[in-house]
């Protein structure tokens, strides 16, 4: 089942990769814009449009990374796999260690990178230790207080990486964490001699000194920005911001820098984020579930890596060839996301980026990002929307988006006699009649999210989802609607 086998040139955006009849299904262009499922636990989410979506994406030759929460996703995407013919594709990062990838040496190895090379390393290290840290805290509030200790933890890690950079040094977690390790913890400590003849950073900074002394102005002027950091600024830190500054980044570089991360992160590379541009699925199975913060420091780095490749991608000449499509696939995606993924996914789509988040309700993703702006944010850039069986506020935020119309009511009063609910129109007087009134209606109101079927063996093994698209309209029977309930099949 190659895609592009007809007259359209492969990955052409109108390729249709799930066809749901009455002239409507969800196409490469659909998935480049983004796709949100929601549901409860147990909802269907996974083996209802999940795997819809997973076999479509796979069928057409998709690449892609799949961060893992669940011990049982890789199982499970080497079942899609093999159901779909892309076996021999899978690339499953584990603690095994088959597949590695440096990513400060594949950042560092980027010709283009030049002076940039310090700001993308510690952007990725900001990324993941902003991720580990909003988890860890407090959800509302704190706010200021996060920003304070993001500020000294990214100052302190670009002073850390653009020292070996200035002199001329390879950079990596060990050496940043030896540099740490010896920093003056005091301004006395600067003239004790013991502490210049033993200390990693003393020496690195006699190194960059001297490397950096016939170098332009410029670079000289940053080297000495970087001196004063660590022999003026670093010195007269508060214990307090030093210890907290120092331990946030050991929380993030020693699970890198050990097992069973150290092999996967800190050697070599033979696997990259661009390999799925040549259509590998890359599988990150080292589930959250299972192994906790190296796991989503695993996830997290493979995430930020994988979203910077997307984003350099530079699409081909002309039309007449297009990019091969990458998912990003999350499902039990509140492990994962974070504000960045707003600003990933807005620019994605001309790269051929397409993600797909799962999760139970808005307020999963509120929790991790902070505030509902963040998570509108997000969700405006994930444009097709699955809404699972659910309950909660999730389902009156669906039904607005879906939107309301007006309607026709009609009311037969008769007398005395029993009341047809709570709508009825008029005076409530006695007089027999009937009443017609204009009301605006959701088109699907909150509750009817609640009585969707749920898959397994009580609902047939089918799943139900509501999916609304941008606003785009979806004819069926009678009706034009900007809304489809779609049915799946779960064996
Ligand atoms: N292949 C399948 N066939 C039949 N039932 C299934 C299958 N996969 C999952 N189920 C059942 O369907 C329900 C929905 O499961 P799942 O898709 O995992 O939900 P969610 O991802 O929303 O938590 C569960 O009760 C589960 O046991
Ligand atoms: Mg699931």
């Amino acid at each position: 089942m190659k895609a592009g086998s007809h007259d359209a040139p492969e990955f052409h955006p109108q390729t249709v990769l799930r066809d749901w009849g009455n002239g409507s299904g969800f196409r490469i262009a659909d998935a480049q814009t983004g796709v949100c499922v929601f549901g409860a636990t147990g909802s269907g989410k996974t083996s209802g449009p999940a795997k819809h979506l997973a076999y479509g994406y796979l069928a057409a030759g998709f690449g892609g990374l799949v961060l893992c929460a669940k011990k049982e996703e890789r199982r499970q995407w080497e079942q899609w796999a093999a159901e779909t013919g892309r076996l021999g594709d899978l690339v499953i990062i584990d603690g095994e260690g088959k597949w590695r990838f440096n990513f400060l040496e594949w950042e560092a190895s980027r010709p283009e990178a030049g002076g940039g090379l310090t700001i993308n390393i510690v952007s990725i290290l900001d990324e993941i230790a902003g991720a580990i840290a909003h988890s860890a805290g407090s959800s509302d509030g704190g706010q200021g207080d996060n920003k304070f200790w993001d500020d000294a933890l990214h100052h302190m890690n670009t002073n850390l990486v653009d020292l070996p950079v200035f002199a001329g040094l390879r950079v990596s977690l060990p050496l940043m964490r030896s540099i740490i390790n010896s920093a003056p913890q005091n301004l006395e400590q600067l003239d004790d001699s013991k502490w210049q003849e033993t200390s990693a950073c003393a020496a690195i900074l006699r190194e960059a000194d001297s490397a950096t002394l016939k170098a332009s102005a410029d670079i000289r002027a940053d080297f000495e920005e970087c001196r004063n950091y660590w022999l003026q600024e670093y010195p007269v830190l508060s214990e307090k911001t030093r210890s907290i500054i120092n331990l946030s980044f050991s929380m993030l570089v020693r699970p890198l820098i050990t097992r069973p991360l150290r092999t996967l992160f800190s050697t070599d590379t033979n696997i990259t984020p661009e390999d799925t541009f040549e259509g590998k699925i890359i599988i990150v199975d080292l589930p959250v579930q299972e192994y906790r913060l190296a796991g989503r420091i695993a996830n997290l780095a493979w995430k930020y890596c994988f979203q910077v490749a997307v984003l350099r991608r530079t699409p081909p000449a002309g039309r007449t060839s297009f990019l091969r499509p990458v998912f990003l696939w999350a499902d039990e995606a509140q492990n994962f996301v974070t504000n960045f993924d707003a600003e990933y996914q807005a620019v994605a789509r001309s790269a051929a980026g397409c993600t797909v988040f799962l999760t139970q309700n808005r307020e999963s993703y509120r929790r991790v990002l902070g505030n509902t702006d963040a998570v509108d944010s997000l969700l405006g850039n994930l444009q097709a929307k699955f809404f699972c069986q659910n309950s909660g506020e999730t389902n009156e935020w669906a039904a607005k988006l879906l939107g309301e119309r007006w309607t026709k009511i009609t009311s037969t009063n008769a007398g005395q006699s029993r009341n047809e609910g709570a709508q009825t129109p008029g005076d409530g007087s006695n007089s027999a009649g009937v009443a017609r009134s204009d009301q605006r209606r959701f088109f699907v109101e909150p509750s009817f999210f609640t009585t969707l079927k749920r898959g397994g063996p009580l609902h047939n093994n089918q799943v139900e989802a509501i999916v609304y698209n941008g606003g785009h309209l979806f004819t069926g029977g009678s009706e034009t609607l900007p809304y489809r309930l779609i049915t799946f099949n779960q064996s």
